[in-house]
């Protein structure tokens, strides 16, 4: 008995090797096909698949674009591949691809070829996130080598952050990114990693327009298998027509020992993981009276499907509906004793289940930040999400954490950013915020009174500005009796304190002295004037 082994990882390695017979113009709309590093102006059509990709520069306005290395051989390389979008500066980037189907099921699918490209000879390591949640670390074992990961996802609004994390081992990158709409309809709404998606009978990978949502099927070819292929199309159930190509369909496998059944075995490390199995099934010969063939799937030896008796040119699915909880299973499909045919198999899919747990910032304090970021023009790389992930939230934030509700900004830090203008009046949206530190700018105009009505706030820091009038009272108060820590410190046109009072104490302190001054200088006059009548030589003193 011979088994299948797959080698499972979530990466998918392999090179895709695509006949140029493949292309037929076909509908591409719901996808979105983006080749990283490339200038605006030149999309093109892929040669192979005929998608239209295009240039990143409408999504970020962050990163440099490279093209990899000369010294790296080409030959297998996919054009998508060949040049990417780097990103030196800022520890966390983000892609926001919008306007998207809220409420939609996509594939979303990044690439990434490291290439030498930066001539360092140094090959990253980052993270790579959906929203706020970690999808993969990028890990790339040589210059060549290529890692991709695709994971179906619901949308829950109308747009996706796709970030870059710089997790300290290096600068981040993008080569390409592809997002397809899927109206699937089928499978469960949690999301989910693809592990691997394979079609036994092919001999080259195929995707896009072989498969209208451009998913990947790899090949596997195996020795003890023998291939039967049938040129007439296979029915697809009505609630799924297009859940596998018709072309995987078309072939199966059939253990050559007809005694043999079909085993094959998945593993990961992670004691976490949920795996989603689905296995395709269509007769391909059309069987005489007197010939059955007729199987069960056992799961780790257990029966987990069966007995199967697969239609003629009809798909049956055979799927889990909760997933498999464990690190590795072995599925061995075996004929019923009155089978007397082997079992077939056309495809299998096999996903990870990727659960995105953690929330996105209160929606409230986002509008406020966001507004405050326009307001300012500030010139930092906030990108995506405000406070998440917690490892890259936007520098000068800080933020509170309470186990999966959104996050909340407490804390807000922009000293010496070169912002001019008035306090924005969206500060006051940020309602849970302890911390504002707007110190060593040119902010101007008066102190406003909103500022009082921020509950949490508990230092104030406006000190080195152009601010001008007076403190509002409510402020000194607290500041005061301690619940406060206010510094108005060098504000030149600022009055801060007990300005009611002082607002009187100057004029009095102005008019007084000058009065007195005219006064002296009455006397003073008078007097010499009288002198001057008597004393000619002390005239010195009078004249000035
Ligand atoms: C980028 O946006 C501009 C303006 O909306 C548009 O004209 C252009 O076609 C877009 N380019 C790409 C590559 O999407
Ligand atoms: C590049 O790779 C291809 C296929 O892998 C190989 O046939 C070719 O000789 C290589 N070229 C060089 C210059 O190494
Ligand atoms: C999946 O989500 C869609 C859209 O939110 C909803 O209409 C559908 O009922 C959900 N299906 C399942 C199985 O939860
Ligand atoms: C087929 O498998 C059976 C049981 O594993 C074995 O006894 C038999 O020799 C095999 N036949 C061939 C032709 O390999
Ligand atoms: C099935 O019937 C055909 C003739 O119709 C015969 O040649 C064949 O040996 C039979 N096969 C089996 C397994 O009985
Ligand atoms: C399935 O079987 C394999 C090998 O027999 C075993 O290592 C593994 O733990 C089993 N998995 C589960 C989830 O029971
Ligand atoms: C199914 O086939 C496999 C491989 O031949 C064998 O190890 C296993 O015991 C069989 N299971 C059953 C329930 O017959
Ligand atoms: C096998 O076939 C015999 C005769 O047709 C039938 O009586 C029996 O129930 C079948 N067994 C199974 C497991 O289907
Ligand atoms: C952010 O806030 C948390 C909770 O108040 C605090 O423990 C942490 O030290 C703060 N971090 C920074 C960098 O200010
Ligand atoms: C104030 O900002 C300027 C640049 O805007 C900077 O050079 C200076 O060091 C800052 N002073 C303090 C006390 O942070
Ligand atoms: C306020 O900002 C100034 C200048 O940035 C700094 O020197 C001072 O320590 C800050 N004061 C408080 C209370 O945070
Ligand atoms: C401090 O002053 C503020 C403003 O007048 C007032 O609301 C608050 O209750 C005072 N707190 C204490 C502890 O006195």
């Amino acid at each position: 008995m011979e088994v299948l082994e797959l080698f499972l990882s979530a990466v998918m390695a392999a090179a895709f090797c695509l006949s140029p017979s493949l292309v037929h113009a076909q509908d591409q709309s719901g996808f979105i096909s983006i080749d990283c590093g490339i200038t605006e102006g030149s999309s093109y059509n892929d040669k192979i698949t005929g998608l239209r990709y295009i240039s990143d520069e409408n999504y970020t306005d962050a990163g440099v674009n490279k093209d990899i290395s000369p010294k790296i051989n080409k030959t297998d390389i996919d054009k998508q591949y060949l040049n990417l979008r780097s990103f030196p500066d800022g520890n966390k980037i983000c892609y926001t691809l919008k306007p998207l189907r809220s409420k939609n099921k996509y594939l979303i699918r990044a690439g990434f070829l490291y290439g030498n490209y930066d001539e360092l000879d140094d090959v990253p390591r980052f993270d790579l996130y959906l929203g706020v949640n970690w999808w993969a670390t990028v890990t790339l074992f040589d210059a060549s080598d290529r890692f991709t990961t695709e994971i179906v996802h619901l949308l829950s609004s109308d747009s996706i952050d796709i970030c870059l994390v710089n997790t300290g081992f290096g600068t981040p990158f993008i080569s390409v990114l592809e997002l397809r709409l899927l109206d699937d309809k089928t499978h469960s709404n949690v999301s989910q990693l693809v592990f691997d998606r394979l079609g036994l009978a092919l001999s080259d990978s195929i995707r896009f327009s072989v498969d209208v949502y451009d998913r990947i099927w790899s090949p596997f070819p195996f020795q003890y298998w023998e291939v039967k292929q049938t040129r007439y199309a296979i029915k697809s159930p009505d609630d799924d027509k297009n859940g596998v190509p018709n072309a995987i369909m078309q072939g199966a496998a059939v253990p050559i020992n007809q005694s043999d059944a079909i085993v094959f075995y998945f593993s990961r490390d992670d004691p976490t993981t949920q795996f989603f199995l689905y296995m395709h099934f269509a007769e391909i010969e059309n069987l005489p009276q007197n010939q059955t063939r007729e199987f069960n799937i056992y799961v780790n030896k257990t029966l987990w499907s069966g007995p199967i008796v697969p239609k003629y040119l009809q798909r049956t699915t055979v799927s889990s509906i909760s997933p498999l909880k464990g690190t590795d299973f072995t599925v061995s499909i075996n004929k019923t004793i009155n089978s007397t045919l082997p079992p077939l198999l056309n495809a299998i899919e096999i996903y990870l289940v990727h659960e995105l747990l953690q929330a996105e910032t209160y929606e409230d304090d986002v509008h406020a930040v966001m507004n405050i970021k326009s307001y300012y023009k500030v010139k930092r790389y906030w990108q995506g999400d405000p406070c998440g992930p917690k490892t890259a939230r936007w520098q000068g934030l800080n933020c509170s954490y309470d186990a999966y509700d959104p996050p909340r900004i407490i804390s807000l830090d922009l000293s010496s950013s070169g912002l001019t203008g008035e306090i924005s009046p969206d500060v006051l949206n940020l309602k849970m915020i302890k911390y504002l530190d707007l110190s060593n700018n040119s902010l101007r105009g008066s102190i406003p009174d909103f500022l009082s009505r921020l509950p949490y706030l508990r230092v104030l820091n406006l000190s080195e500005n152009d601010f001008s009038g007076s403190v509002p009272s409510e402020l000194n108060e607290r500041s005061k009796n301690g619940t406060l820590i206010l510094n108005v410190e060098k504000n030149k046109l600022l009055c801060s304190s007990d300005c009611k009072n002082k607002a009187i104490v100057p004029v009095v302190a102005t008019v007084i002295p000058v009065l007195i001054l005219v006064l002296i200088a009455v006397a003073v006059f008078w007097f010499c004037k009288r002198r001057n009548q008597g004393m000619v030589n002390n005239s010195f003193i009078c004249m000035a």
